[in-house]
């Protein structure tokens, strides 16, 4: 076991850990910067992101309208300084991107091309065809190479935060400080002490606690059940966001995603019969916010009894489609869909959370030295439900923000060298017979979560969850003391906390709002939020 000593610690290496080392590495060239990563170094949500960022770039468009459609999208549950803000420094972050490297399509006058998606009402989604999360990836990549004092660490598994608690002499409260965390090398299958002055968790989402999800499967929940453990505050979680439109294939995940951005383009959704279902739910039709259009399609699904809708392109115009969509339409090919003359196969997918740990306008925790970003915080930004392309726009923001914070503390050293921190324990543990028993609990919970706590929620499903939950926690809990360390058991721990925390959120909340929807809530229609 070795002990490792940076001033600043990023888990992960999505668009929210790569921003953040990148400023922080050109501002501050004589500070080390440690990017650990679980998988390979460019394996990310944001490698998969499809339709783009949202940001006010059109002279016609305005602030005033992507903060309202923002907060009508959250359902008026996001914190409206934080949707300013965020709004407002959207254009900066798209020229820091177009410098670093990244290439946005561009229309036949030379303008960026804007896209558009739902909830917006306008055109105003910045992408690189159907790939832009692919190229803000490789920029970011390639940024982060040209800078000497960042080391990316690839397959490196963070385990748990390294925290001191104590209880405040004054206040009688307690207060918990982050002085690192502790990281498994799958290389050498060793359990590694990493410490650091400033510690930013960048971990990302959570869609692999569903059985559908659009998310791959690094997506397990990880920063946000470490920070949970180690007692920060983590909030909204039941808040989480279904994509109407990912490519119904049974038995296949993660599910490929049909940008919103195609429905942007003017495709329909249409149910068996060919009726555009949506006209009668809501005058955006397909381009209501994502939770409308959801749990329309879901309830298309429960009166039908078909397995899902469709995506009709037909009446599309395919020479400037195939230019947008190439992804898409390579992959639709390669299943024998053939986008212009038949329907694509659609059905909703877990696809982002909106909670996650909290956070305030600086990117802080509630846990000193503890920063997070990206999808595993909560900012106040989505609300109850997140609006198209926001999501890389926050991860840019909020790592600009966290950056700053960094970068002006530049001379405060509150690394507290008189702590002994305690290398990890490992004597005496085994290596698992049969990883069967941990996929088997992987699957369980998945189908739970995508059976029980999915798009409609009820107090006797959460309930039942909850039950099931128990069980699985006091299996792994077991499974995960007597076993050597794997990703895969640390992995389904984290999965099993991040469920428990979506029931548990769910069953307080008494009101549904945005993605949040339980038959047991007054507010039981379809709401139209305009
Ligand atoms: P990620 O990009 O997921 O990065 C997380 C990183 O943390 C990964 O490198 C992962 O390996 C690492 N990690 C996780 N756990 C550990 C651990 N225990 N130890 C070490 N490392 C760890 N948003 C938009 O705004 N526009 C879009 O067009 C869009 N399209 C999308 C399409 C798809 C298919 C998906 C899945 C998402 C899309 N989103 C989109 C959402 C957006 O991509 C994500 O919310 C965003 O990329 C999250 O960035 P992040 O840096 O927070 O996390
Ligand atoms: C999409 O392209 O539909 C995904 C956009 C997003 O999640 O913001």
């Amino acid at each position: 076991m070795s002990v490792f000593k940076a001033d600043i610690l990023v888990l992960g290496s999505g668009v929210a850990g790569l921003s953040i080392a990148i400023k922080t590495a050109q501002a501050l060239p004589e500070k080390s910067i440690i990017i650990a990563t679980k998988a390979d170094e460019s394996e990310s949500n944001t490698k998969y992101a499809q339709g783009g960022i949202a940001a006010v770039w059109d002279k016609l468009d305005s602030f005033e309208d992507h903060i309202k459609d923002t907060m009508v999208a959250g359902d008026q549950l996001n914190d409206p300084e934080v949707v300013k803000m965020v709004v407002e420094e959207a254009p900066h972050c798209m020229k820091q991107l177009i410098r670093w490297g990244t290439d946005f399509d561009h229309n036949l006058l030379g303008e960026i091309d804007l896209g558009k998606e739902g909830g917006h009402s306008t055109n105003r989604i910045l992408h690189y065809k159907d790939i832009t999360g692919f190229e803000i990836e490789q920029t970011l990549l390639e940024q982060v190479r040209l800078l000497k004092n960042i080391s990316v660490l690839p397959y490196h598994f963070a385990i748990d935060l390294i925290t001191n608690h104590h209880i405040s002499k004054n206040e009688g409260q307690e207060e918990i400080t982050c002085y690192g965390a502790y990281i498994l090398n799958q290389k050498t299958n060793k359990i590694d002490t990493f410490l650091a002055s400033s510690i930013v968790l960048a971990t990302g989402g959570i869609g692999q606690v569903y059985a559908a999800t659009t998310n791959p499967v690094i997506a397990t929940g990880d920063g946000i059940a470490m920070a949970y453990r180690a007692k920060a505050r983590v909030t909204d979680m039941e808040f989480v966001q279904f994509h109407p439109t990912a490519l119904y294939q049974p038995g296949v995940s993660p599910s490929f995603l049909i940008s919103e951005a195609v429905r942007g383009f003017g495709a329909y959704l249409r149910n068996k019969s060919g009726e555009r279902f949506m006209l009668k739910v809501d005058s955006r039709a397909e381009l209501a916010p994502r939770d409308i259009v959801s749990r329309a399609i879901n309830s298309e699904l429960i009166f039908s009894g078909d397995t899902n809708v469709y995506l009709d392109c037909t009446h599309l115009d395919m020479i400037d489609f195939k230019k947008h969509f190439p992804n898409i339409l390579d992959m639709c090919k390669s299943l024998g869909i053939d986008v212009e003359s038949q329907w694509i196969p659609v059905v909703p997918a877990a696809h982002y959370l909106m909670g996650g740990i909290d956070v305030d306008s600086k990117g802080y925790s509630s846990i000193s030295n503890l920063f997070a970003c990206g999808e595993c915080s909560c900012t106040g930004l989505h609300g109850a439900n997140r609006l198209a392309s926001n999501s890389l726009l926050e991860a840019l923001v909020f790592g600009n923000k966290i950056a700053n914070e960094i970068i002006e503390n530049r001379s405060k050293r509150i690394f507290d060298k008189s702590l002994a921190i305690p290398e990890w324990d490992e004597e005496g543990t085994m290596v698992p017979k049969e990883n069967v028993l941990i996929s088997h609990n992987r699957k369980t919970i998945q189908n739970i979560m995508t059976d029980l706590v999915a798009i409609v929620r009820s107090n006797e499903r959460l309930e039942k969850a909850l039950d099931h939950l128990d069980y699985l926690f006091q299996d792994t809990e077991k499974a995960y003391e007597k076993s050597k360390l794997s990703p895969q058991i640390c992995e389904l721990r984290n999965l099993n906390a991040i469920a428990y925390l979506v029931v548990k959120q769910s069953m307080e909340r008494k009101e549904n709002k945005g993605a949040f929807y339980s038959l047991d809530n007054k507010n039981t229609q379809l709401e139209k939020r305009k």
